[in-house]
């Protein structure tokens, strides 16, 4: 807090404002006392201009296309950590040490098989379900399993939310795989104690027993640097339902289930299985970019430019820059020639050129490019955005943390303005 107040005239007062000042300089108006003070309240659509906490994990500036972990660029954690290590500076707060990273991975490792009742879960879903359903379910299922972190209890020994966060971060990855072996009806593969996180997780979805899987360390790499560039992004929709719903004390695997529902809307992780659609049906309709764009525009349309906008960016995302060059080297070194890269490409190209995406700040977002590497992996699309979910994991994790040992902990109920009818009565002559 600095010793600055701004301030608010209403209807004859003045209130003064406390000011905040962010380790990066950022402004805000801490408002806590505001209704306490006048009665009044703040109406912001979308939170646009609304923080709802104070946070040390990631520092994001939109206009400046900047994005940092715990004070780290993205682009070098992308370069110089794996994900285990990333998933670990985001729930720990450093780098871990070559003995620290020991025991995170012996950890992970311990804990990455799921109950073999919970194996039996999978096959009572019908052959079509989404996997991010089976996914949420089967994390809000955990808290049945491991009951020692279901019920929230305010000094829960730290040992057992770490315990918690690895056994999320490590069975995350098997259900993830499990539900992608029922969705092709293949037996299960269980995981390896002598495999890498992402290795492990691959051998998991693509080995079968007449196949085993051939580990490419291109495809190893570029799945690290995809999960990390997913690993957290400060206050978005699917966290800030984390944090919504861990703050009525809810426990870490039921508030972790609540952001991956979030997480599948089209607006948000959802968008990474659109834009291969749109890309599919721009090919399929001969290559016509310019009706898409035409489309993406129309306020006449629901349909927007997916993979395209974000409501912090409004300069290039520095993680779309990282994926659109890994792009490139996995089509390169599968040997695929995928003609979406092309379509993608070309409509970039045409967008960023178009005034309507240059006078709104529209550019690519880390979904755009994203499902390019997927499918080149093998990855079919509905799992595009699980994919998401197991990056976003140790993001969601380090939040709920934060969140529950905020000393301004509240639980979080906004306010509304209510514009329906007044006081009536029901006319008993019209009954
Ligand atoms: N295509 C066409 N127009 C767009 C797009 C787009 N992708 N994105 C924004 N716009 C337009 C809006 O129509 C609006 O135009 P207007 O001022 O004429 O009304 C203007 O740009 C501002 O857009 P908002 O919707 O107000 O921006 P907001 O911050 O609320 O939305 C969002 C951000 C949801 C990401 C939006 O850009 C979008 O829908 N993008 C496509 C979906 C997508 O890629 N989502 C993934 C985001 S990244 C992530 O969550 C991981």
């Amino acid at each position: 807090m600095t010793q600055e107040k701004a301030k608010l005239e209403l209807r004859g007062n003045v209130y003064e404002i406390p000011v905040i000042e962010g380790t990066e300089k950022e402004v805000g108006l801490d408002i806590s006392q505001l209704r306490r003070q006048s009665g009044a309240v703040t109406l912001d659509y979308g939170f646009v201009n609304t923080a709802s906490c104070a946070s040390s994990i990631t520092y994001l500036d939109g206009e400046e296309g900047i994005l940092r972990h715990r004070g780290y660029p993205i682009e070098e954690l992308a370069e110089k950590l794996n994900f285990v290590e990333v998933a670990y500076l985001l729930v720990n707060g450093t780098i871990p040490t070559a003995e620290e990273k020991e025991e995170w991975s012996t950890l992970l490792n311990r804990h990455s098989l799921i109950h073999e009742d919970m194996r039996h879960f999978f096959y009572y879903y019908p052959e079509q379900a989404h996997p991010m359903a089976i996914l949420s379910a089967m994390v809000v299922s955990l808290s049945t399993f491991y009951p020692e972190l279901s019920q929230h209890r305010p000094d829960e020994p730290e040992e057992h939310i770490n315990k918690a966060a690895a056994r999320l971060i490590s069975k995350l990855r098997t259900i993830a795989a499990f539900s992608y072996k029922k969705s092709v009806g293949q037996p299960f593969v269980y995981p390896r104690h002598d495999l890498s996180y992402c290795a492990n997780f691959l051998n998991m979805m693509f080995s079968s027993p007449i196949h085993p899987y051939e580990m490419k360390p291109e495809i190893i790499k570029a799945m690290n640097t995809l999960l990390i560039l997913h690993a957290d992004h400060e206050q978005n929709c699917s966290t800030s339902t984390v944090r919504l719903v861990g703050s009525a004390r809810v426990n870490l695997y039921a508030s972790v289930a609540s952001g991956i529902c979030a997480l599948w809307g089209p607006l948000h992780g959802g968008a990474n299985q659109m834009v291969i659609e749109m890309l599919e049906n721009i090919l399929r309709d001969g290559g016509n970019i310019s009706k898409t764009i035409d489309k993406a525009k129309s306020k006449d349309s629901e349909f927007r430019l997916y993979g395209f906008g974000h409501r912090v960016y409004k300069s290039y995302d520095p993680r779309a820059k990282i994926i659109k060059k890994a792009c490139k080297e996995v089509l390169q070194a599968t040997g695929t020639q995928d003609p979406l890269l092309d379509v993608a490409m070309e409509l970039e190209e045409a967008a960023l050129q178009d005034d309507y995406f240059v006078e709104r700040g529209l550019y690519p977002n880390v979904d755009f490019y994203s499902g390019i590497i997927y499918q080149a992996i093998g990855i079919p699309k509905e799992m595009f955005t699980v994919m998401f979910a197991l990056g976003r994991l140790p993001g969601w994790i380090a939040q709920w943390k934060e969140a529950r040992e905020d000393d301004n902990f509240k639980i979080q109920r906004p306010r509304q303005i209510y514009v329906g009818p007044t006081l009536c009565h029901v006319d008993d002559s019209l009954r």
